[in-house]
This record gives C-alpha cells, structure tokens and sequence, in this order.
C-alpha cells in the first residue's frame, strides 16, 4: 500500500505544536505495518536542512507562473532503525524560504501569500498521486490539517473521468484553524470555479481549506473520538458542523499516540536524571533541578503545577491565572512554559515576577525544558476550552506528572478522574473537572493538594499513569486499516 503523508510540520525538523508530533511519529509506525509511507513537505529551510541526498524528482508549475521543483530524499531525523521515512519536499524558495515559523512573519502576522504557499502544497500531493514521480505512486494520499487541506480537493478534480482514482483522508487536528482567504484569491487556486461553492469550499463567501478538505476527502478523521463526536455540534463545529453531521458516515476518531523513541522518561536524552516505574529517584532529583533551572524555592514536599502549551484561547490559561492562588496560598508551586498571545504572556511574567519563589514562567518555544518539565513537575495542567486531542496529557501521564484536565476532547478519552470508586478500582490516573469556570478549576486544583498528601494514594495514581503505553501501533492498524478499505473500494 503506498501512502503519502502530507503536512506542513514534522518533528523534530519543524514544530510548532502537536501536529509535528504526529507528522513525525506516525510514518515510522505505519512503516512497522508494512505500509509503504513516503511524506511531503513544503520546501522549509529547516525541512530542506533535513533531507538527506536529495535527488530532483521533477517539478510543475503554479498557476501565477511559479516553477515548483519536487526533491526526494531521506530524513534521517524522523526515520527509526531500519525503518527509513523518505520524503519528497517541494523547492520553491518564493513561497517557503522564510526561515521560523510556518505561517506567520515575525510580527506574528499571517503570510499574505499563505493561499499560495498551501495550495502549491495541495497541487504537490495530486502531482505525486498521478505519476510525477516515475517510479513510486501514491494509492492514496493522507492529508493533516488546513495547510494539505487543498489536496482531496485537487485529486478530486484529477479523479474525475481517470482511473486509478486517487482516495484522500484528511485528519483535522484542529477545527479552529481554517485557512480562510479571500474570494479574490481564488484563481491562484488553479482550482475550476465549481469548487467554488457550498458543494465546495465556499464559506460565507470566503475560500476555506479546512472545508475543502471536509467537503473532498473520501474521508474524514479527527484525534480522538470524542473531538469527532464535539464537533457535529454547534457549540464545537466551528461553524461547520452541518457539513460534519452530513459526513458523520465517513468521520472517525483515531486517538493519537505518544512516540517511545521521544518521550520515554527512562530514555529521554534531556533528562539528566532517567528513571521509570520501579525507580522514582531519577524523579525526585529531576524535580531539585527543575526547581532550581526556573528560580523556584528547591523543595521535594510541595507540589509543584505546570504548563507546557501554546498561549492561546483554546488552552484555558485564564482559568490558571484567576485561579493560582489556590495553588500558592497552599504552598504550592506553578511553573508554566508558554509562548504565543502577547497578553497571555505578560500576564504570566507579571504574576511570576510578583513571587518569584512560588512561580515561575518561562517563554518561547524550547524543547528540551519541555521534556524536563514533565519529568520535573507533579502535575500536569491542560484545563482547556477545547482540546482535539492534546498531547501533554499524555506526556505527563508517562513522566508520572499526574494530569490535572478538563472533561473535553481527547482529555476525557485519555485521564480517568480519581475518585472513591476508580481509586478502589485502581483505574483513577488524574483529576478531571467539568466546567469551563475558574470555580471548578479551584475544586480541581484543592483535589490535586487532598490527593498529593495522601501518599499511597498519590503514588498509585501516578503508577497507574506511567504503566499505559499509549503506543503507536493501535493508532497505525487503524489508519491502515481505514486506507486499505478506501483503496479496495476505489
Ligand atoms: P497543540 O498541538 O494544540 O499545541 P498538543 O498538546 O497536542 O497541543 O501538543 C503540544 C506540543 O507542543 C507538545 O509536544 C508540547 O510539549 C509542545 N509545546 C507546547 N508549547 C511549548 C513550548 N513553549 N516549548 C516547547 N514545547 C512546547
Ligand atoms: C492540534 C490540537 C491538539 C492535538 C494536536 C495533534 O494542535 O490542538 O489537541 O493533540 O493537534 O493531533
């Protein structure tokens, strides 16, 4: 089965959120299947500086004249052991020779040329469907988020009247971003005007990839059944959710996965203390050092709350900031790494600067802090408004920092609320709460105190947590499970 994979992000070349994680983590498991997975990515310094001995493959050309070159080559990178991940990357140093972030300038400004740039995306993935490559085709092309949203809905132009015929997936990470352009841009599309419609990608008038994407694919996926089951309705739709109920035959959710070769607190190489299961020390001083790296008063008896996450509206960080005081006044402790909305950010400086022994805030994008922050750290906070699937969760899960989540999303498909009963069952693996009110996230956050003084309890939880694998290989039988019954039906 030969499958293009196509995404705008893959770690560790190129990461802005979770979409990276699962760019890179998923070719590798679906290769472990037996799968013949290759991917393409836009022409990105940091995508080009990770392509082993690339090769011209061939190239066309964009609809405002442009000459789009397509390389093959290895990514050594995101390959594991034998398992090679090759990528085809498209060269065109006018749309993608911007080095930092994918999308947006400096300023935090959206590229105005953004329709350009991911629509040569799209047009990339139908070229390599229909021959461009002389020796390897795709069966099927499986598109992630807005920026390959374009791609179902070229090869649903290509498709028509040839055959083979191209199947598409298109797995939405995020409802909320939806590339949306306006109408004016249409030509640069290459697309013929009947896309341009409710049938289409029309939307209040605008051009949107996101539905493109829905409206094309032979069908739909999302990160976690809960998010498929959020988004048919009006309240999480996005506006789209008529169109998501009207293709609920053809949208699942398939939970993500967390990648063992990255996120394994025994193996973790930015862990200058490893440990698992059976051994916490490595823990323990993990914790010393984090307190001390971020300024926090180094003490092993407070719990010490964290954040990793983009600052944005979706990652609830308001509730965190009206509610930590119920965190400090008990003594506790927060440390929080964000980057993104500016406000956000001087609000969390300002609290940190405020106590600088009780909280701590770390900004901009870094990695390795990251991972360390999941070692270091009790629990792991991710009280969002909405959550597709949400990865820290699970990060916290495996590095024993007991998630502390909101009942939405992937959360709730992925940590079981402590309570009399799942305690007693030994099923219990964090503390969930319901509303999205800063009230129930103090409740939240005086059970996560209650729980963390009753030790035996405490340290259950947390091995219960640590001992789920959340591995790939579920995740990857059933995406080819879903490619291999679209192949067969095409
Ligand atoms: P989303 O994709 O919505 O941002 P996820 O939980 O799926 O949320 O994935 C977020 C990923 O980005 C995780 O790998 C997390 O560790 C990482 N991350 C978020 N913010 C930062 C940051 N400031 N520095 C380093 N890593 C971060
Ligand atoms: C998105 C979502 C997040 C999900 C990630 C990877 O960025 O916001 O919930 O975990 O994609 O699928």
């Amino acid at each position: 089965m030969r499958v293009l994979q196509v995404s705008a992000e893959i770690f560790p070349l190129l990461k802005t959120g979770g979409l990276a994680d699962i760019a890179g983590a998923l070719p590798a498991a679906l290769l472990k299947q037996g799968c013949d997975v290759r991917v393409l990515l836009p022409g990105f310094p940091a995508i080009l500086a990770g392509l082993k001995d690339p090769v011209s493959v061939g190239s066309f050309g964009t609809p405002w004249g442009e000459q789009v070159e397509v390389q093959f080559g290895a990514l050594p990178a995101v390959s594991q052991g034998e398992h090679t991940v090759w990528a085809y990357v498209l060269v065109a140093p006018g749309l993608y020779n911007r080095p930092g972030n994918p999308y947006e300038d400096a300023n935090k400004q959206p590229y105005a040329d953004n329709h350009r740039r991911f629509a040569t995306l799209g047009w990339g993935a139908a070229h390599l469907a229909h021959g461009l490559d002389k020796l390897w085709r795709a069966q099927l092309v499986h598109c992630h988020d807005w920026h390959a949203a374009l791609a179902p809905a070229c090869l649903a132009v290509w498709n028509a009247g040839r055959s083979p015929r191209i199947p598409s997936v298109y797995t939405i990470h995020n409802l909320a971003y939806q590339g949306v352009f306006w109408p004016e841009n249409f030509p640069d599309l290459g697309l013929p005007g009947h896309v341009f419609s409710v049938q289409g990608l029309e939307y209040f008038g605008q051009i949107s990839f996101m539905k493109a994407g829905l409206s094309y694919a032979s069908h739909i996926t999302t990160v976690s059944p809960t998010y498929a089951r959020e988004i048919q309705t009006p309240e999480q739709g996005c506006g789209l959710d008529g169109l998501l109920r009207a293709r609920s035959g053809h949208l699942t959710g398939i939970l993500n996965a967390v990648d063992d070769h990255v996120w394994n607190p025994a193996t973790d190489v930015h862990l200058a203390h490893p440990y698992d299961v059976r051994n916490m020390v490595g823990k323990a001083r993990s914790k010393a050092a984090l307190q001390e790296e971020v300024g926090l008063t180094v003490a092993p008896d407070v719990p010490l709350f964290s954040v990793v996450s983009r600052l944005t509206e979706q990652k609830g960080l308001p509730l965190v900031l009206a509610g930590m005081d119920e965190i400090t006044s008990r003594g506790g402790q927060l440390l929080v790494l964000g980057n993104g909305d500016t406000q956000l950010e001087q609000a969390f400086a300002a609290k940190a600067q405020a106590n600088p022994q009780q909280v701590a805030f770390k900004t901009g994008y870094d990695e390795s802090l990251a991972h360390r922050i999941f070692a270091g750290s009790d629990i792991t906070q991710v009280p969002s408004r909405f959550e597709p699937c949400g990865l820290t969760q699970m990060y916290g899960l495996k590095y024993g920092s007991i998630p502390l989540v909101r009942r939405v999303g992937g959360l709730a498909d992925t940590v079981i609320d402590t309570d009399l009963e799942t305690l007693d069952d030994q099923t219990a693996t964090g503390i969930v709460f319901n509303q999205f009110d800063v009230n129930d996230y103090r409740h939240a956050v005086r059970r996560a105190f209650a729980l963390y003084r009753r030790r035996a309890d405490w340290n259950r939880v947390r091995q219960t947590g640590m001992r789920i694998a959340f591995d790939w290989s579920g995740a990857a039988q059933q995406y080819t499970a879903l490619y291999q019954s679209l192949i067969g039906a095409h």
